[in-house]
């Protein structure tokens, strides 16, 4: 979709339409994401469409967003392609979209959806609310009132997903300990016309598309992915042991940045600064000695100035960590339970996620000979042999094989269509 929206539509009126957490995040610390079925009752009290036609007032505006309050709520409606046909809605032009997540498992060499949590497969998923706030208690108050109402319209939830930040030294970090979240593909920041706050933001046309329905929204990509702390570490340690280094340089070298965020490239160590840094590129590694071309990061974007998928990451951590607790130390490390969920915005589902994941699977990709990412690729439970390196900016490798911690529970391709399109909707 190469449609460009024109910079003069970048006011308040066209933001007002544009749902919130696609331009900027919401950044609330709590989140509950509804994974819903319309249902196909007919005795409803009342119906689905009215439910939305409700709902799409409390919907978070791009616009609104940008002057929240710290204590506001954010809500959000997403829709795939089987809500789009139930609310007869015309539909949008992506086709992976209009595929959904389970056809296009063979292309991303998905795990079989026989072995997700099976109440993501129980019935079509039509919806994805999320409901975000930085009070625990306030979101789940609206989420018994949403909730309430969608039952009586005949709808029902068929997963219900807490996510929230996990924090270290104020920094957003993942379940294997990585401060992650610093590297958005680069947005060029844009002014926004006849408005009096000189406000930047993520310019619009990176991430928009038509919504089919005279607006404008974005693909959004649904994955919730369990994590193997235990397995993980144990790979990292014994990769340490075999090269004789350190778990933390392993681990940088599996991930792109240490733990802190120090990206490998850079540094030999971790320099624990309060904002990680993020311009550098792996230009002075041509050879991959100092950040192996499988480091999930370089995988992921190579920062050499090609054009790349641009893809905005909006994940939250799920499952608790007692063991993180300062008093925690009797408890392991979790094998299951606890994980990323993936959650990111494009303007064309193939152009961005899915071209991601087929470089992390593919070893030839995006360069010969890369390998397949450590982290991120799928592969029927079969082990990631890669060449390591074996000392820090040195031409030795050896082989070694990494288990693979991250395993697909569950997911969906929507799209957050416009706020008018949502009011559109009638029975
Ligand atoms: C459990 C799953 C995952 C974990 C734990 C994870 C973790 C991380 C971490 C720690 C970083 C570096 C921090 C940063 O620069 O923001 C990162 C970067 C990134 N990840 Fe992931 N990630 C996961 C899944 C994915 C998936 C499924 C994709 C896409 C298919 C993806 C795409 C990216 C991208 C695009 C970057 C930024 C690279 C750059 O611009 O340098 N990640 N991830």
């Amino acid at each position: 979709m190469n449609q460009k929206i024109s910079p003069q539509n970048y006011n308040p009126d066209f933001l007002d339409d544009i749902q919130g957490n696609i331009l900027q995040p919401h950044e609330r610390n709590h989140a509950r994401h509804l994974l819903i079925s319309f249902g196909r009752k007919k005795k409803a009290e009342d119906s689905i469409h009215t439910w939305i036609q409700q709902l799409s007032q409390k919907i978070s505006s791009c616009w609104q967003e940008l002057s929240r309050s710290e204590d506001s709520l954010f809500c959000s409606l997403l829709l795939t392609q089987s809500g789009y046909r139930y609310l007869n809605l015309s539909m949008p032009a992506d086709k992976a979209f209009q595929s959904g997540m389970v056809s296009r498992g063979s292309t991303l060499c998905d795990p079989n959806p026989s072995s997700w949590e099976p109440n993501y497969t129980q019935a079509t998923i039509d919806a994805l609310l999320i409901v975000a706030g930085n009070n625990p208690v306030d979101v789940a108050q609206e989420i018994v009132l949403i909730k309430e109402n969608l039952l009586a319209a005949g709808g029902d939830v068929l997963v219900e997903e807490q996510g929230h930040r996990l924090v270290r030294s104020e920094l957003d970090i993942e379940h294997f300990g990585f401060v992650d979240g610093i590297s958005q593909p680069k947005h060029r920041s844009v002014s926004i016309s006849k408005s009096t706050s000189p406000t930047l933001m993520t310019n619009p046309d990176v991430l928009l598309a038509p919504d089919g329905n005279g607006g404008y929204g974005s693909y959004f990509v649904f994955r919730k992915l369990e994590q193997n702390v235990k397995l993980w570490e144990e790979n990292v340690q014994a990769l340490a042991e075999q090269t004789k280094t350190s778990p933390f340089l392993t681990g940088a070298w599996a991930m792109g940045r240490f733990k802190d965020g120090t990206p490998v490239v850079e540094h030999e160590q971790m320099q624990f600064c309060s904002v990680p840094n993020n311009s550098f590129n792996y230009a002075k590694d041509s050879s991959g000695d100092i950040c192996p071309f499988h480091a999930h990061m370089r995988k992921m974007n190579m920062r050499n100035n090609d054009p790349y998928p641009r893809i905005a990451r909006r994940a939250m951590t799920f499952g608790l960590r007692p063991d993180l607790h300062p008093q925690g130390k009797m408890f392991s490390l979790p094998e299951k339970g606890v994980g990323l969920l993936f959650m990111c915005f494009q303007k064309n589902i193939e152009e961005g996620f899915e071209y991601l994941q087929c470089v992390a699977n593919d070893p030839d990709a995006p360069l010969s000979g890369a390998g397949q990412d450590p982290l991120i690729s799928q592969g029927n439970g079969q082990k990631v042999t890669n060449q390591w390196p074996t000392k820090y900016n040195d031409t030795t490798r050896i082989q070694y094989s990494f288990d693979r911690t991250v395993t697909l529970k569950g997911g969906e391709y929507f799209i957050a269509p416009s706020i008018s399109c949502l009011k559109q909707v009638v029975k």
